[in-house]
């Protein structure tokens, strides 16, 4: 008996979320274990009814569990950010959920716009560093010139910057990215296990050649890192160059590790090159406390309630969730279940099919059961 949280969110959100619960309670029953559900109200509905984003009762009372499913959050009420940072990045930081990790494979009856690539082609993972980077939230504007700025930094930081610039800007903003030691030492050795377990690639992901104090120290830790990883075959990539080649070679990679915000920026594109936002997952993980698992996809409100969204990347989610739990076989059979609807074709109609969102929740159900 597993008891496991669940945030439906906004927008799509609530429906996708009940068939991925539909298809892991299937999966529980055929393979011995229950799961109980605890629905959590939080999303824009209570925001404009109470004012409250996240309470700290919200927090302690997830923070009781190992596990958390969850919708998407983002609504037309709402200025963009409040409920992004206020939920989703609130979760994440309080939980210390330091891994994002972002499965990139392209199941069997999917198509890619990758010409002349298949299934075989696209199989790698992203683990995406969580907690730091340009996600910190240090940052802030005020009234000033660049001139301001420049003379600020050679202050702060000795920059060695001999510009002379003349503006007429009255207004700055800046934002700080931070790396520490040991915050990209625990996401990278998490990569190296993980590569263990896989094809024995580890491909480091950066921008060294530009932002070379942060992630200078990014590339440190992860060539100290290696040392002890001597069976794993390790790579560095710059950020711009890696979307040339998830594009051009994705059969190079198996399991990628990069700074925060790189990693979300190449697993849209990962996501769109293994068959679209509508079947990539992601797991926010903290392996010693409460992870999240959720699409990667967005509350698309505008298709709120018309029963057309696609719940298999949420379903997906729900399949890296049994496996954090320790549920592997329940977990395969959750992918492979997805795979059966895919090639009969009982999809949504952003894969090209006509089926209902609870339609393949059903379908994915049934093939779990049939199995
Ligand atoms: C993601 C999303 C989030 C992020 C947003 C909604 C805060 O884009 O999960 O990739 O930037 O991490
Ligand atoms: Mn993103």
């Amino acid at each position: 008996m597993y008891r496991v949280a669940s945030i439906g969110g906004d927008g799509i959100g609530p429906e996708i979320i009940r068939e991925g619960k539909k298809v892991l309670d299937a999966a529980g029953e055929k393979y011995g274990f229950d799961i109980e559900w605890h629905d959590f109200n939080i999303g824009a509905d209570r925001y404009l009814e109470t004012g409250e984003v996240m309470t700290e009762d919200d927090l302690r009372e997830l923070g009781r569990f190992r596990a958390i499913y969850f919708g998407a959050i983002g609504d037309e009420r709402v200025a963009p950010g409040i409920l992004e940072k206020g939920i989703l990045l609130r979760i994440r930081f309080h939980f210390d959920q330091f891994v994002n990790l972002r499965p990139i494979r392209m199941l069997s009856g999917t198509t890619t716009p990758l010409a002349g690539k298949g299934p075989g082609d696209i199989d790698f993972v992203v683990v995406r560093e969580n907690t730091e980077d340009f996600y910190v939230g240090i940052g802030s504007r005020f009234r000033g010139s660049q001139k301001t700025l420049l003379s600020v930094e050679r202050e702060l930081y000795h920059a060695e910057f001999n510009l002379d610039i003349e503006s007429d800007a009255d207004e700055l903003a800046y934002q700080i990215g931070i790396i520490s030691r040991e915050g990209a030492a625990r996401v990278i050795r998490y990569a190296f296990e993980l590569a263990r377990t896989r094809r024995k690639k580890l491909t480091s992901v950066d921008k060294a050649n530009v932002l070379s104090d942060i992630y200078g120290l990014w590339r440190e830790v992860f060539s100290e890192q290696a040392t002890r990883y001597p069976d794993i075959v390790t790579e560095f990539t710059f950020v711009d160059a890696v979307t040339m080649w998830f594009v051009k070679n994705p059969e190079w990679f198996d399991v990628v590790v990069t700074p925060n915000m790189f990693g979300d920026i190449i697993t849209d594109l990962g996501a769109m090159i293994q068959g679209g936002l509508g079947l990539a997952p992601g797991g926010n993980i903290n392996p010693g406390g409460t992870s999240m698992f959720e699409p990667i996809h967005g509350s698309a409100p505008k298709y709120r309630g018309l029963g057309i969204a696609n719940p298999m990347a949420t379903i997906w989610a729900g399949s890296l969730l049994l496996d954090h739990l320790g549920e592997h076989r329940a977990a395969a059979a959750v992918v492979s279940a997805l795979e059966t609807a895919i090639s009969d074709r009982v999809v949504t109609r952003d894969m090209g099919g006509s089926a209902s969102t609870s339609a393949v929740g059903d379908y994915v159900s049934q093939a779990i059961s049939g199995n």
